[in-house]
């Protein structure tokens, strides 16, 4: 039969590349993202199904996770995460509202709604963590702190999910060329110095590319003996 996955922020970057591997792999693959015409586009080059969903909005969340109601599901791809990069003094009520919502509720929620589905199947589900989680960055704390989250809850449902099955794992990318890095409030004409920079941190040098992030989080979602794993792909920056 036919293997079904959902795929979170499916219309760009890393989870573009990871719905385009799945659908190569013959899955049946939903997308999701928050912007209506980025996902109409990315579902119908990829041939997949679109929703847009704001990971953020838990109404909307609900509505997703309807669609697999009674259903079976067989991987979960949590990937859909806004990063911005801004000092501490600045981040506003609003800012840690938004960051949590989107990266570790949205998520949590998902998972909670879309568990009677993947149990059908003793399913797979990646969370995407970044490397900020074990490597500092000033400026990141509101962004790492999401992603910690996301790090240390997926150890416990990993726990907490094995008698059904289901396994939880992360994939902790370094910094990989997608479009988020102009989505990080930095100006525009910095990019090219800040992504040199970066690359001279980075033992191989260079930034990593989504398919080759996508490539982990599939072979991860088909490892069927790992639950509980955070496999970090980041040129070697948790090595330094
Ligand atoms: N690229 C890196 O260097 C890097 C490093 C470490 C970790 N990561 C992680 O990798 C994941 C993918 O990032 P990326 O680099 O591929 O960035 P990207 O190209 O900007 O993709 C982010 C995706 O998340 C979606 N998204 C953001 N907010 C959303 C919301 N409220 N509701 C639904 N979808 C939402 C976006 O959809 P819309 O466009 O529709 O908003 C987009 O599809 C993220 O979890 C990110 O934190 C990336």
């Amino acid at each position: 039969m036919q293997k079904v996955a959902l795929v979170t922020g499916g219309n760009s970057g890393i989870g573009f590349a990871t719905a385009k591997l799945l659908k190569e792999k013959n899955y049946a693959v939903t997308i999701c993202g928050r912007d209506a015409a980025r996902v109409a586009q990315a579902a119908s080059e990829l041939g997949v199904v679109g929703v847009v969903t704001d990971m953020g909005n838990a109404e909307q969340v609900q509505q997703l996770i309807a669609q697999f109601t009674d259903k079976p599901l067989d991987v979960l791809v949590n990937n859909a995460a806004i990063a911005r990069f801004m000092p501490l003094g600045f981040c506003t009520s609003e800012d840690f509202d938004e960051f949590f919502n989107i990266n570790v509720r949205g998520p949590l929620d998902l998972i909670k709604g879309l568990l009677p589905s993947l149990e059908k199947t003793r399913g797979s589900i990646t969370n995407v963590s970044s490397a900020v989680v074990s490597n500092g960055l000033a400026n990141a704390a509101l962004y790492a702190a999401t992603k910690g989250a996301v790090e240390s809850f997926s150890k416990s449902l990993a726990i907490e999910f094995a008698p059904q099955g289901v396994r939880v794992n992360v994939v902790a990318p370094g910094a990989v060329d997608t479009p988020i890095i102009h989505k990080l409030g930095l100006d525009e004409a910095m990019i090219p110095a800040v992504k040199s920079h970066m690359e001279s941190t980075i033992p191989l040098r260079r930034f990593g590319k989504a398919d080759e992030i996508a490539a982990v989080i599939v072979a991860q979602l088909e490892s069927t003996y790992t639950t509980g794993a955070i496999w970090r792909v980041d040129g070697g920056v948790d090595a330094c």
